[in-house]
């Protein structure tokens, strides 16, 4: 009984063994084909050399298969050279969970509708590219995401409102690119969870919607724009900012009338705007890791306790008639 399952298991092992690939190998017929459609489109790059029709598309560099359904889970394209669009076949992955393109200076062109197809995908990263054209609001579509990263590109436009009807999201990296207009409305609008929002290195104007006051942001980095007006949305006590980056805006309002702080407050940059009145005494009793209103038109002593002489000159220096610790004593 015992030898004769030896030689069944010898047979069966060496059957498979003289198979042709299509039967043994793990990746799906379908992925396989598409990637090299992909491959093809993209000008058939070396980076893309290990991708071939006789090799099982799990072992690809580049693509990662579900460990359960063997279906491509991944395409992650951390650097390369290669010259072409994002071809439309990059729809045809539906268990495609994870997309990364970064650091690729010669991928131009726009993101393609077929895109919306990948009904499954949690991560879409195109950063580090020359992509260019507004910034689709189909991307709303894909309920899935929990992180948009499209910084460092050169789209330009306005930020599409749409995209507050991410239910996931977790964070929303817009920074480095050309955009133009205001944040939009729906921003005060994000249902399920609140990203972080980079929005840093654009061309945003206009003034910060009232709307965003209903949201409970914890990370928002607005620096580099035009933006102007206040910044009263994001503080107050029940708010729940942490970091908040404004620097190198056009704000301009009154700082002493900004005397109630989120106690979860801890980087606060407010530098390069025109920031005027005193500082509050309130800010005292933040434990802030970190501060700077320099380079803005505020006057007056600076309050002395908690974290303020913490900081040197530079987080203070460059306004119109502040004084005190660390900058000079006031008279
Ligand atoms: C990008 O394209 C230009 C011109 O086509 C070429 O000279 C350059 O080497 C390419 N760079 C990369 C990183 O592929
Ligand atoms: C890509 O962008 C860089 C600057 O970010 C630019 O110097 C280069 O010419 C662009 N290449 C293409 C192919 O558009
Ligand atoms: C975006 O850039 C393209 C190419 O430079 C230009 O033709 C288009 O008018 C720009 N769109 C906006 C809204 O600025
Ligand atoms: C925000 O949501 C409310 C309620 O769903 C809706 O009435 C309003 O039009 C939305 N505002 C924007 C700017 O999307
Ligand atoms: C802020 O909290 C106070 C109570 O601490 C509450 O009365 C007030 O309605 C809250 N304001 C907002 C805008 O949530
Ligand atoms: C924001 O957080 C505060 C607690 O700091 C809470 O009372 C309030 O309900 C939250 N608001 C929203 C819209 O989640
Ligand atoms: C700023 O507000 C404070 C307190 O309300 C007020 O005393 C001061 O005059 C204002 N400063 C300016 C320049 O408007
Ligand atoms: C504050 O910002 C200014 C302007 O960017 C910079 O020169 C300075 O080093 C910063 N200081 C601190 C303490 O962050």
């Amino acid at each position: 009984m015992k030898t004769s399952f030896f030689f069944f298991a010898v047979i069966v092992v060496v059957l498979c063994s003289t198979l042709p690939l299509s039967l043994t190998q793990r990746c799906n017929v379908k992925d396989q084909i598409t990637l090299l459609r992909i491959k093809n489109s993209l000008g058939n790059p070396t980076v893309l050399a290990s991708w071939t029709s006789n090799s099982d598309c799990c072992n690809w560099r580049y693509v990662e298969c579900d460990l359960y359904n063997d279906r491509i889970k991944s395409l992650t394209v951390y650097s390369g050279s290669i010259s072409a669009t994002i071809p439309d076949t990059l729809g045809n992955l539906p268990y495609l969970e994870t997309l990364i393109l970064r650091k690729i200076t010669n991928l131009t062109g726009q993101i393609p509708a077929t895109i919306t197809k990948l009904t499954r995908l949690k991560t879409l990263t195109i950063s580090w590219t020359n992509l260019s054209g507004p910034i689709p609001s189909f991307l709303s579509q894909l309920k899935t995401l929990t992180t948009l990263d499209l910084s460092y590109n050169n789209f330009n436009g306005s930020i599409p409102p749409e995209l507050a009807t991410l239910p996931n999201l977790e964070s929303l990296h817009l920074d480095r690119n050309e955009l133009t207009g205001p944040i939009p409305d729906s921003f005060g609008n994000f249902t399920g969870k609140v990203p972080a929002i980079y929005l840093s290195h654009n061309l945003l104007s206009g003034t910060v919607p009232r709307s965003l006051a209903q949201v409970n942001f914890t990370w928002i980095d607005l620096s580099r724009n035009k933006l102007q007006g206040d910044l009263s949305v994001f503080f107050g006590t029940n708010k729940t900012i942490a970091t908040a980056d404004f620097s190198r805006n056009m704000f301009e309002f009154n700082m002493s009338t900004m005397t109630e702080f989120p106690a979860s407050l801890s980087v606060l940059d407010l530098n390069h705007n025109s920031i005027y009145g005193s500082l509050p005494e309130t800010l005292t009793g933040l434990k802030l890791e970190a501060l700077n209103v320099s380079y803005n038109r505020l006057c007056g002593e600076i309050p002395t306790g908690g974290r303020l002489q913490n900081y040197d000159n530079t987080a203070y220096f460059h306004n119109r008639c502040l004084c005190g610790f660390p900058l000079a004593a006031c008279f």
